[in-house]
């Protein structure tokens, strides 16, 4: 199968690349494939019609994206609005990639979100990704979005910088009222392999990993799992400020997805193995 990839030297592609690894994959960065430019977007889809087009770039920077606002829509907006209009056009099956910032996180932190709840972002991020979403509806059949949060991976991420200063400092202070499900890249790329071998119907779904925690509880988790000592002290959201509103509320229901059969590992075993190749 001929599948694009576009963003591939991101974190989630790096894991998206290693599982579909059996398939004939063209992998772009910017600078092979801009998504943001339309005329390169519509040669490079339409020269070779792959089945699916996964799109894995965008703007990620959730703080300074509050700032560089026509940067964030031009890659959040219009870069998935692109790859929409050229893959109808060439019949591809378009894979995207949003979050749960399109939530405000205003709802009560007892619920969970379904797909289809009201949006309410709060954030520059959060709105472009939103917009992103719509073009694709609206240009599209036959699209896949699936909404994760709390991404880690290769490279930089949050329990990468936790280890490093869980063995450095004897306390750390984590943000114990936000509440969401951490999600390693590799099970979110066995999601979407997974939709794609079962031809789930199309649509938005909700991917993270199962459970829902805290950073606070999540990072304990870490350093116990780790065996790190070094005492983790709770804050709130407003001890810790960002240019960025974080949602209080990630909890994304994963029921839709389930109902798919599609198998998604609880984050305490993402973590487990995650770092065992972590900490080698
Ligand atoms: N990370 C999270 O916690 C999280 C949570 C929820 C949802 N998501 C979503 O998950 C997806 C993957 O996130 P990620 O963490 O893997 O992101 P990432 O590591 O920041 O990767 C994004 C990639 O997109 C590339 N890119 C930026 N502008 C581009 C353009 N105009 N054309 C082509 N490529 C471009 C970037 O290249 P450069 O680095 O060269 O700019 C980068 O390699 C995104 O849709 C993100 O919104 C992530």
């Amino acid at each position: 199968m001929k599948i694009l990839i576009t963003g591939a030297n991101g974190m989630l592609a790096k894991a998206v690349k290693q599982e579909l690894s059996e398939n004939e994959l063209i992998c772009t960065d910017v600078s092979d494939l801009d998504i943001t430019d339309m005329d390169a977007v519509r040669e490079t889809v339409n020269k070779l019609k792959p089945q699916y087009i996964i799109n894995c770039a965008a703007y990620t920077a959730v703080d300074k994206a509050e700032e560089q606002v026509e940067t964030a829509r031009k890659i959040n907006k219009i870069g998935p609005k692109n790859l929409a209009i050229a893959a109808k056009e060439a019949d591809s099956i378009l894979i995207h990639i949003s979050t749960d910032y399109v939530f405000g996180g205003d709802k009560n932190t007892n619920e969970t979100y379904e797909e289809e709840e009201i949006k309410n972002p709060h954030t520059i991020y959060g709105i472009t990704k939103l917009e992103g979403e719509e073009e694709i509806k609206n240009n599209c059949a036959k699209y896949y979005i699936f909404r994760t949060a709390w991404l880690y991976g290769e490279g930089n991420n949050f329990v990468r910088t936790m280890l490093k200063l869980g063995k450095e400092k004897e306390q750390v202070e984590v943000v114990s009222d936000q509440h969401g499900s951490p999600t390693y890249a590799v099970d979110l790329a066995s999601i979407i392999h997974q939709a794609i071998k079962k031809q789930i119907p199309y649509g938005i779904y909700h991917a993270t990993n199962q459970g829902y925690t805290t950073w606070y509880e999540f990072t304990k988790k870490i350093f116990e799992i780790a065996n790190i000592e070094c005492k983790v002290v709770p804050v709130t959201s407003e001890q810790f400020v960002r240019p960025a509103k974080r949602p209080k509320n990630s909890k994304l229901s994963k029921e839709k997805l389930l109902k798919e059969n599609v198998n998604i590992p609880t984050y305490e075993d993402a973590l487990k193995r995650y770092l065992k190749q972590e900490l080698v």
